[in-house]
């Protein structure tokens, strides 16, 4: 067997060891921040802001109705309000992704107890709060970087696939609708293909969805040893990517049929102050 054999071998294995877990619980979050973006502080035990978050979370929680993998909730009044946001991966079924906003719930009070804001980060979901108001707001720290892996086989035939992927996913990803921004594909790298998946959260205008998958971008070229990596994922609040020497994700679609207008899709604005 020749060097460059043993090196897709290492590579797939490689690959097959990072295969999400889809059917078993993930408990513990890959990265999360308890004060992620401004150091807010805590909220006091029984406190309303407390009652509030408690009411988000299992409002979150209980959620049927949302079935394109975001959420975005909000509970009491200003200066108690609590916002939620919480998204999956675009190729993450329904029922799947309730079991892992499930999950996320319960673990961001687990690591971040009494904070006034949170961010956790799973492989297929990630869930943020916060007492500011989140929603449509660009959010680019902190950035969480799961890179790892051997290196890949030619550094500036991968360099290049990559880049082109990425561009092009981009593209699709940020001209995506207000239900969904994510693109996945692939592109050939001499022996190797580089697979890859880009996602924003679905709120942000394309300009805002354009400028922070550009910032995850400048991570990786101002960094000389990620962009030699086999896989790597990067996440910020409001935006998400990854690649890998193997497929790792379910092909959807290129572009989504329009969402169904006989039911449009509200959801729950829930104002409790009990
Ligand atoms: C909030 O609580 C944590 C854990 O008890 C503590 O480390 C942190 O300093 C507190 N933050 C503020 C702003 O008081
Ligand atoms: C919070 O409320 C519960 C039930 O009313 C009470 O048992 C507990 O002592 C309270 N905790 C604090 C820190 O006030
Ligand atoms: C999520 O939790 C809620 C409340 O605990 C429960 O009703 C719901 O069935 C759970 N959903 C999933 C997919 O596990
Ligand atoms: C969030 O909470 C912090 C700390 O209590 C406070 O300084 C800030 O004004 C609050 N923000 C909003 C939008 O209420
Ligand atoms: C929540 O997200 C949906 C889908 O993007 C959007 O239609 C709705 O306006 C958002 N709600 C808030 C409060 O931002
Ligand atoms: C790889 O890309 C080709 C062409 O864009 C596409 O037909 C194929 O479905 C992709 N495969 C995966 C696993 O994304």
């Amino acid at each position: 067997m020749d060097s460059s054999n043993l090196v897709i071998l290492f590579s797939f294995s490689y690959f097959l060891l990072h295969l999400p877990a889809l059917t078993t619980a993930q408990p513990d979050f890959d990265d999360y921040s308890c004060d992620y973006y401004n150091n807010v502080g805590n909220y006091t035990t029984n406190s309303t802001f407390q009652r509030n978050l408690n009411s988000l979370l299992s409002s979150l929680a209980s959620n049927t109705q949302i079935d394109y993998g975001f959420y975005n909730l909000s509970v009491g009044e200003i200066p108690e309000r609590v916002n939620a946001i919480a998204l999956c991966r675009g190729d993450v079924a329904v029922d799947a992704c309730q079991r892992f906003v499930n999950n996320s719930i319960l673990e961001i009070l687990q690591v971040c107890p009494n904070r006034m804001e949170a961010f956790g980060v799973y492989e297929l979901c990630m869930i943020r709060y916060s007492n500011r108001s989140i929603f449509g707001v660009l959010e680019e720290r902190p950035s969480m970087d799961m890179a790892n892996g051997p290196k890949v086989l030619d550094v500036n035939l991968f360099n290049q696939a990559l880049q082109t992927l990425l561009a092009r996913l981009q593209g699709r990803a940020t001209s995506g609708n207000s239900l969904r921004k994510f693109a996945t594909g692939n592109q050939s790298a001499g022996f190797e293909t580089v697979y890859a998946l880009v996602q924003c959260t679905p709120d942000l205008s394309e300009q805002q969805c354009s400028s922070c998958l550009l910032g995850l971008f400048r991570m990786i070229t101002s960094d000389g040893n990620m962009q030699w990596k086999i896989g790597v994922r990067l996440a910020r609040p409001s935006c998400n990517l990854r690649w890998e020497t193997g497929s790792f994700f379910n092909v959807t679609p290129e572009t989504l049929p329009p969402p169904t207008q006989a039911s449009p899709i509200s959801p729950p604005v829930a104002q409790g102050r009990p």
